[in-house]
């Protein structure tokens, strides 16, 4: 038996891996050099090709680019209309900004528990969670895969909520065929560099609904509008705008919007890939009573942002903490997405306490996420399965 690097061993690895990268070729970077070198830096025509790229891959109608996907969720939010007194059901494994985006607006968020399986937010869980004041859900597609829009929307529909997908990790990712980005009435997306395409940072929201668009325009650019039907005081002197609403500075850069159309010309390569890995980590851990892998539902065609690696801690004599450093230890290096929201202690101040999402907080105890990304090789991923192999093998029961 092979002695794990943490005890003494020799690694699996000489040098470390991450768990996520960007990836930028020759091309992104002239991409960039051309915007640089033009008239626009920041709302130019890039913005706007970006716009109708992303209309295009997500079959949306209308797609506001915004500064990064937090951005996204706060104007997504603000839109919907959630306001003080307001109650709004968010999923509990997630990124915070996820459900700050519902605090901005003075309303509050409801914390519904996970799928132990598919580790997305569970439907019956949010049913429970409706009262009077609920006014919406925020349901991210954790790890790429989509949410269970079908079960999702008839309970929207049935309450009146208003749907936002928070996409962040799913650029991609088609539900029923159907890509994500056309399904909820708004859908976020985060650009982030360790997300599937990148602009360094940078987000959207797709909507197929104009007055929810026309307002995200607005609320995007400090709530001014230079649409005549729009203002108050409405003239066609060319120089005039009129701020209508209270709104933000969240534009994205042109030279921003340039990497990301480039980025985006090989979302089906990168797309590809991180499936090609997926299968590769799934083939071999499936056969492993020590790992549970996470269930993909069919409905969903997912382009993967994270590989989950759960523990059976039934079938290991280590805990998650024990088993991340060990692999830390080995140069794969790892990390956990996430606690459970409501467990940061600005939330336990808010309030929330522990127990709220019982499936969330066993998932938590048991996860990380281990590297996948566009450029892993080959021999990355053998090493990331070897040194997995060596772990459960020095540590099973
Ligand atoms: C699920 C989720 N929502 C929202 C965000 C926020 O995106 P950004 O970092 O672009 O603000 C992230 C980013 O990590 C995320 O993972």
């Amino acid at each position: 038996m092979e002695k794990p690097a943490i005890l003494g061993g020799v690694p699996v690895r000489k040098t470390p891996i991450s768990y996520g990268r960007q990836y930028i070729d020759e091309e992104d970077i002239q991409a960039v050099v051309e915007t640089l070198r033009g008239d626009y830096l920041t709302g130019g025509p890039e913005i706007t090709a970006l716009e109708k790229k992303l209309c295009e891959i997500t079959k949306a109608k209308y797609a506001v680019v915004v500064a990064n996907g937090t951005a996204a969720l706060h104007l997504a939010a603000l839109a919907a209309g959630f306001g003080e007194g307001d109650e709004v059901i968010v999923s509990s494994i997630t990124f915070a900004a996820s459900s700050n985006c519902v605090l901005y607006c003075g309303a509050k968020p409801v914390f519904a528990d996970i799928k132990p399986d598919t580790y997305n937010i569970d439907p019956e869980s949010v049913k429970k969670l409706i009262t009077p004041r609920t006014k919406g859900i925020v349901a991210v597609d954790f790890t790429g895969q989509a949410v269970e829009h079908d079960a999702l929307w008839k309970i929207c529909k049935e309450h009146n909520l208003i749907f936002i997908e928070d996409a962040a990790h799913a650029i991609g990712t088609k539900y029923k065929g159907q890509p994500v980005g056309s399904i909820a009435d708004m859908t976020c997306f985060s650009f982030h560099p360790v997300k599937t395409v990148t602009g360094g940072e940078g987000g959207a929201i797709t909507t197929n609904d104009e007055q929810l668009y026309h307002k995200l325009m607005r609320l995007r650019t400090h709530g001014i509008t230079r649409n005549q039907s729009e203002m108050v005081h409405p003239t066609d002197a060319r120089w005039y705008n009129e701020q209508v609403e209270l709104g933000y500075n969240y534009r994205m850069t042109d030279f921003q919007a340039a990497l990301l159309l480039s980025q985006l010309k090989k979302l089906d390569m990168f797309s590809a890939r991180r499936k090609e890995i997926v299968e590769k980590y799934n083939a071999v851990f499936a056969d492993m009573p020590e790992i549970f892998v996470q269930k993909e539902i069919p409905e969903s065609d997912t382009t993967r942002h994270l590989y989950i690696l759960r523990l059976n801690p039934d079938k290991l004599t280590c805990d998650r903490r024990q088993f991340f450093d060990a692999l830390y230890a080995e140069n794969i290096c790892c990390q956990v997405h996430y606690l459970p929201v409501y467990w940061h202690s600005y939330y336990e101040k808010l309030g929330y306490e522990k127990g709220l999402c019982p499936n969330a907080e066993k998932y938590y105890e048991e996860v990380m996420s281990i590297p996948l990304y566009y450029s892993l090789t080959d021999k990355d991923v053998e090493d990331v399965i070897h040194a997995v192999k060596k772990l459960v093998e020095y540590y099973r029961k």
